[in-house]
């Protein structure tokens, strides 16, 4: 990725709320490298303060502890901001179903009141996580922006949600927004920990405990798992571009390539076998599907190439290297 496109954000004052999560401490990162004046918002629900504590004494960062579902400090946060990445929600479809208010309260809620205080404060840009889980039962593949299925679980629907709640905002009130349909996304800072946990960060660490992972179903079900820094490279694209037809607009955000989960755990097993040769030999377990999961995923990137000149820098196998990488180096065990 060249890094110099982004050279603009120098100053410039973006708000990331779930700025302690995952993804959000990825973009913090990304944006303090460009000087750009960073707020993290985030009430550490699920985020952690070891992902920004690296970034606290730097002087362009400032930490907001505070809940998305509280409008006033929606409207403390947006406050003279140029840009907003809402990040911040309650991820996992399981969380979801077990737990369909707080995720909606969070999702749906919060995301209004952070559409509302970015309109009051005259944001220049709302850019918003969404999910290629909007794309529900559809079983067309690769997905098109255009083309959505029912949702299947009540994340899902949150999510959804946003979409028409962004596109109404645009159309309603000029507010400029994009939507990033994430899908399965990994990398550096991915919680291996809690009832939740993503499936690549999970297995890393039931590998490097010599633990078997569950697969559930027989493994022949495809995901287009994302690295991180394409990720990043959208949400930096989307605040910069000035091409006006890529605003207002939802995206897929992924590689463009699938990879079953019985590929993926050999993946798993070749690299972290490089740091312990007994993972090799770590069995694998198969156990039933689970309720809300679509067989196949995979995205086509068309759209985010044509209008943000978005440009995928890492496949499955350099982005899962580099993930291990970072799981050995840093793994809590
Ligand atoms: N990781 C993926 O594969 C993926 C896929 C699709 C969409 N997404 C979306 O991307 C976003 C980031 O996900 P992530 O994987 O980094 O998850 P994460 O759980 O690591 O990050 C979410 C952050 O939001 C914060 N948060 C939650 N509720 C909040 C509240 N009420 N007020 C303030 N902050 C709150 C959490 O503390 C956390 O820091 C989410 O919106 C998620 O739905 C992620």
């Amino acid at each position: 990725m060249n890094l110099e496109q982004f050279d603009i954000l120098k100053d410039k004052r973006v708000l990331v709320t779930g700025g302690a999560g995952f993804i959000g401490s990825n973009l913090c990162e990304a944006l303090l490298n460009l000087n750009a004046q960073v707020t993290c918002l985030d009430n550490f629900a699920t985020g952690h303060k070891h992902n920004i504590a690296p970034f606290l004494p730097h002087k362009n960062f400032e930490l907001i502890e505070g809940d998305i579902r509280c409008i006033k400090t929606c409207e403390a946060a947006c406050k003279g901001q140029d840009f907003v990445l809402h990040q911040a929600a309650l991820g996992s479809v399981p969380r979801s179903i077990n737990d369909p208010i707080t995720s909606n309260d969070v999702n749906v809620g919060g995301f209004l009141n952070m559409l509302v205080a970015a309109r009051d404060a005259g944001v220049k840009r709302f850019v918003y996580a969404a999910s290629s889980s909007t794309y529900g039962d559809s079983e067309a593949l690769p997905k098109l922006e255009d083309n959505i299925g029912k949702p299947l679980s009540p994340y899902a629907i949150t999510k959804y949600v946003n979409e028409l709640y962004a596109e109404n905002f645009y159309k309603t009130y000029g507010l400029n927004t994009i939507g990033l349909r994430y899908f399965n996304v990994f990398g550096r800072r991915q919680d291996p920990n809690g009832a939740y946990a993503a499936v690549i960060p999970l297995f890393v660490k039931q590998f490097m405990d010599h633990e078997s992972p569950v697969i559930n179903g027989d493994g022949s079900y495809s995901r287009d798992f994302t690295y991180i820094d394409n990720v990043v490279q959208m949400n930096l694209l989307s605040i910069t571009t000035e091409n006006k037809e890529a605003l207002n607009q939802v995206y897929n955000t992924a590689v463009g390539d699938r990879t079953t989960l019985v590929q993926l755990t050999e993946l798993l097993k070749k690299h972290l076998s490089s740091f312990d040769p007994a993972i090799a030999k770590v069995e694998i377990i198969h156990g039933p599907n689970r309720i809300g999961d679509i067989p196949h995923s995979l995205a086509s990137v068309e759209k985010a190439e044509k209008l943000l000149n978005f440009k995928p820098t890492h496949t499955i196998n350099v982005g899962i290297e580099a993930a291990v990488e970072w799981y050995w180096g840093n793994l809590r065990r």
